[in-house]
C-alpha cells in the first residue's frame, strides 16, 4: 500500500482522474490518495477532494519555504509519494531530500520547451502557437530544485491545428494529461 499527495492548485481535473483511477469501486485498493495540498483555499480541487473524503492541507508560503516545507504533516499522513497536478509553486529543498525521485510533475507541453518560471496555464499554450508549432504534448518528469526541469519520464504528443486557439489546446492536453497521467503514476508507484 502506498499513499500519495496531490499538490495542485487549480480546477483539478487531473486530481480527480488519478483519484478515480486509483480508488477502484471493487474494494481492490492497495494505493491511494490521501491527501491533497493546496495553496489557494477557493480551489476547485478542494471540492473534488471534499467529493471523495480525502484530506486537504491548506498551505502557506512561509512554513512552505522557510521553515519545514510541511514535511511533519506529510510524514504523519504516510505519504509516500508526491504528485504535482497545477501546483505553481516551486517544490523547496526539504521535501525533494525527504522524497527523492518520489515527485512527479506533469507539464501542458513539451519539455524542455515552453517550460520555467511563469510558463503556465494559457501562457504556455499561447507561446506554443505564437512560435507556430505544428505539435505540442505532455510532459511528465522528475521534480528537482528547478521550475519544469527533472529527468523526464513520458511524453505524448499532440497536432496543432491551423485553427486552434489557446482554449482549443488546452482542451486537446487535458484530455492526453487524464488518459496517460493517472496510468503512469500508477506505474511508478508500483516500480518505486
Ligand atoms: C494541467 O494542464 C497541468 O499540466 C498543469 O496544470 C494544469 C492543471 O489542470 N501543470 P487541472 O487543475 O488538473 O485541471
Amino acid at each position: 500500500m502506498k499513499t500519495i499527495a496531490i499538490f495542485a492548485s487549480g480546477a483539478g481535473s487531473n486530481a480527480k482522474a488519478i483519484i478515480e483511477y486509483l480508488h477502484p469501486t471493487d474494494e481492490s485498493i492497495n494505493n491511494s490518495v490521501g491527501l491533497i495540498v493546496c495553496n489557494k483555499p477557493e480551489a476547485g480541487v478542494i471540492n473534488i477532494a471534499k467529493s471523495h473524503n480525502i484530506p486537504v492541507l491548506l498551505i502557506e508560503k512561509e512554513r512552505f519555504f522557510n521553515l519545514d516545507g510541511y514535511l511533519e504533516v506529510l510524514i504523519a499522513f504516510n505519504i509516500d509519494f508526491i504528485v504535482l497536478a497545477g501546483f505553481l509553486w516551486k517544490i523547496p529543498d526539504v521535501l525533494i531530500n525527504a522524497f527523492p525521485k518520489k515527485i512527479i510533475n506533469i507539464h501542458p507541453a513539451l519539455l524542455p520547451k515552453y517550460g520555467g518560471k511563469g510558463m503556465y496555464g494559457a501562457r504556455v499554450h499561447e507561446a506554443v502557437l505564437a512560435a507556430n508549432e505544428h505539435e505540442s504534448g505532455i510532459s511528465i518528469h522528475f521534480v528537482d530544485n528547478q521550475y519544469d526541469h527533472g529527468d523526464l519520464i513520458f511524453q505524448e504528443k499532440c497536432k496543432i491545428d491551423a485553427e486552434d486557439t489557446p482554449a482549443s489546446l488546452a482542451k486537446k492536453i487535458h484530455q492526453l494529461e487524464h488518459e496517460h497521467f493517472p496510468r503512469i503514476v500508477k506505474h511508478l508507484i508500483k516500480i518505486n
